[in-house]
């Protein structure tokens, strides 16, 4: 089983990755988390994206494409996975395409969480209060909403048109969320 959850930052995208992944026993792939693993552990990559994930903007295509033609290919990936917060542009989706016919696999849905604005913020600043994750000030979390509807809302019409997109209405607690991505999929 092969999925993208796609959805603003602060939606619930990743708790509810983490909980799909294990009830299924597939593989939960954050391209945020292994971000900001690289610079928690100091690596030329993180050294490399730093800047540009503190100040909420997108890494390159081209780096992350990278990142994840490796992932996809480790062994806890044989059963499927999930892909959370990747793609994000038109351009890693078309190269996840490619990636996906080259392995000789296919894309089985894209998880889209919808949520209002409202709501959005509201869960963000309760993550600024629990985490200490530097793109969670005020400030930066506007800046990201700003970059998800310039650059990521188009793949919702995208795989719109592919048939394979499953809205979820995402208010509600954790486990009512959970509930609507198992009855989806
Ligand atoms: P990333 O880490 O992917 O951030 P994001 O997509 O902005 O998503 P978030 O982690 O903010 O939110 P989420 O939807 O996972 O919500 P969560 O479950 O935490 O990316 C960070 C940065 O990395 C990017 O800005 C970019 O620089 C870079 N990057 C990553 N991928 C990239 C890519 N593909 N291309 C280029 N650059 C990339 O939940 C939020 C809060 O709400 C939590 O506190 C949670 O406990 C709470 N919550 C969750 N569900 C509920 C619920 N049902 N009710 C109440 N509270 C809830």
């Amino acid at each position: 089983m092969i999925l993208v959850f796609l959805g603003p930052p602060g939606v619930g995208k990743g708790t509810q990755a983490k909980l799909f992944s294990e009830a299924r026993g597939i593989a939960h792939i954050s391209t945020g988390d292994m971000l900001r693993a690289a610079i928690a552990a100091g690596t030329d990559l993180g050294k490399r994206v730093k800047t540009v994930m503190d100040s909420g903007q997108l890494v390159s295509d081209d780096l992350i494409i990278e990142l994840i033609n490796q992932r996809i290919l480790e062994s806890d990936c044989a059963k499927g996975y999930i892909l959370d917060g990747f793609p994000r542009t038109i351009t890693q989706a078309e190269a996840l395409e490619k990636l996906l016919k080259k392995l000789n696999k296919t894309l089985d849905a894209v998880v889209y969480f919808d949520l209002p604005e409202e709501e959005l913020l509201t869960r963000l600043a309760g993550r600024r209060e629990q985490e200490a994750r530097v793109d969670d000030t005020w400030e930066v979390q506007k800046e990201r909403l700003r970059v998800y509807k310039n650059k990521t809302e188009s793949l919702i019409d995208f795989y719109q048109k592919t048939g394979k997109l499953r809205k979820i209405e995402s208010s509600g607690s954790v486990e009512e969320v959970l509930a609507k991505v198992q009855l989806a999929l």
